[in-house]
């Protein structure tokens, strides 16, 4: 009898009743693309010359979404997914200034109404990192033209699809690309130039609120609600030794850069990026004050900050080995995105979506327990009263990863690119697609 209790004692000892995390009820669950990334053959925008000119991998066919998107809406919705953010590609829309390519315009809206149709919003980007390479060449974002334009631009999109979308992010990752395209040289137009960065944000900040007050003003003539919102880039910057203070300073001014300054300036309608030594830079944006409904939130990664003895002083070191790591060698970690969404809500106040989240990973291994990790404290942030109103994993399908080319796989569908770009279903996409329905996680 006693050896019986015994046992009885060790097996129940070891069961460890499962915990469910129950999101909230109209949770929107979500994947995420953007045009350039899947489309191929975007001829007209500024990073398809930049790849001809630079040795990189180039995009091509991309995944051939443009050709076999209807198929490709199907898994979406067989995966069950509430929501689908996609992005319009400027260039395609308008491949010469001022002359819109109808059918290209038509064939967004077909998909527009077609996701609509299976009972998916489309939540629209109005760009995400590519512009036309006839605005590119008038100076892009530091051309007086490009707020005009992109206004233009938005009422084309607005005209032809407004009515069938309620969600749109007007820029993607604004403070990262720009930050990637005029002071570190990785993006089109190259530029290594941290004096030239003020005036190419500031426009992005006036084209953004022309396009919001316009959106706003024209669906409230209609009776429609809709909720614009930029999605930010943004990291949890950490000092390489806790113990240094100059680390410190200089991980806490980058994160004020990357993560703050926009939505800084949407709240007060002042610019200021200052970043020591190299950036002092101050601009009236009283036009975009308060042009934000929502915080779109891509979380990825933490990076480590050290200190150089040369410009600009900063350098983003390797993370020990010891720690997890995508295959793109990205630091995981799960609690920054907890830590990101109570910091902007206590600062600003405004409801969040995860507009990304997501890693690369070939072999998908570890793709369920990072979205897992990341869920839990998603969910640790609403049940201490965050407004968190959706999750978008990036990226529905693997995809041309920018300067990356196509070997890092962020897909829930891995692309065969050898094989006529044959979608198929990841393991952690079937399990994601289980807690989409359900609306809850288990541990
Ligand atoms: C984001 C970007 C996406 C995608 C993703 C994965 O910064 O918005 O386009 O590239 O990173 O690296």
């Amino acid at each position: 009898m006693k050896i019986l209790l015994l046992t009885l004692f060790m097996t129940v000892s070891h069961i460890t009743v499962a915990k469910t995390y129950k999101f909230p009820q109209g949770f929107e669950w979500c994947a995420a693309t953007s045009s350039y990334q899947i489309e191929g053959d975007n001829k007209h925008s500024d990073w398809w010359k930049f790849e001809q000119d630079v040795k990189i991998e180039r995009s091509g066919k991309a995944t051939n979404h443009w050709e076999v998107w209807k198929e490709d809406f199907n898994r979406l919705q067989d995966l069950g997914v509430k929501t689908y953010r996609m992005s319009i590609e400027w260039g395609r829309v308008f491949p010469v200034q001022g002359k819109v390519d109808q059918k290209a315009l038509d064939q967004y809206k077909d998909m527009i109404a077609d996701l609509r149709a299976r009972g998916i919003r489309p939540m629209v980007t109005i760009q995400h990192f590519t512009l036309p390479q006839w605005l590119a060449d008038k100076g892009g974002w530091e051309s007086d033209e490009v707020v005009s334009e992109f206004l233009n631009y938005t009422k084309t999109l607005n005209e032809s699809f407004g009515n069938l979308v309620d969600q749109w992010v007007t820029v993607n990752e604004p403070m990262l690309y720009l930050l990637g395209a005029y002071a570190y040289g990785l993006m089109p137009p190259l530029v290594q130039d941290w004096n030239r960065i003020g005036k190419p944000v500031r426009n992005l900040l006036m084209a953004h609120a022309k396009a919001y007050k316009y959106l706003k003003q024209d669906a409230s003539e209609e009776n429609r609600t809709i909720e614009i919102g930029f999605a930010h880039h943004m990291r949890i910057l950490s000092p390489n030794s806790g113990f240094n203070p100059i680390e410190r300073y200089l991980a806490g001014s980058s994160e004020q850069i990357l993560n703050w300054t926009i939505l800084d300036a949407i709240k007060t309608g002042k610019l200021e990026m200052k970043v020591p030594f190299i950036l002092d830079y101050e601009a009236d944006v009283s036009e975009a004050k308060g042009t934000v409904d929502f915080i779109g939130l891509n979380y990825y990664i933490r990076d480590r900050i050290k200190f150089i003895l040369k410009p600009p002083f900063i350098l983003v070191t390797k993370p020990p080995k010891d720690v997890p790591k995508t295959d793109m060698g990205w630091e995981i970690y799960p609690k920054g995105i907890y830590k990101l969404l109570k910091k902007a809500t206590k600062k600003y106040k405004l409801p969040v979506y995860i507009t990304e989240n997501g890693l690369a990973d070939a072999k998908d291994s570890i793709r369920k327990s990072f979205v897992s990790d990341h869920l839990k404290e998603v969910h640790r942030a609403i049940s201490e009263g965050v407004q968190v109103k959706g999750y978008c994993y990036w990226s529905f399908l693997d995809n041309f990863e920018w300067r990356e080319g196509y070997h890092p796989r962020f897909g829930l569908f891995e692309v065969d690119y050898k094989n006529n770009f044959k979608r198929t279903i990841r393991p952690s996409a079937a399990w994601l697609g289980q807690v989409f329905k359900m609306n809850h996680l288990t541990d």
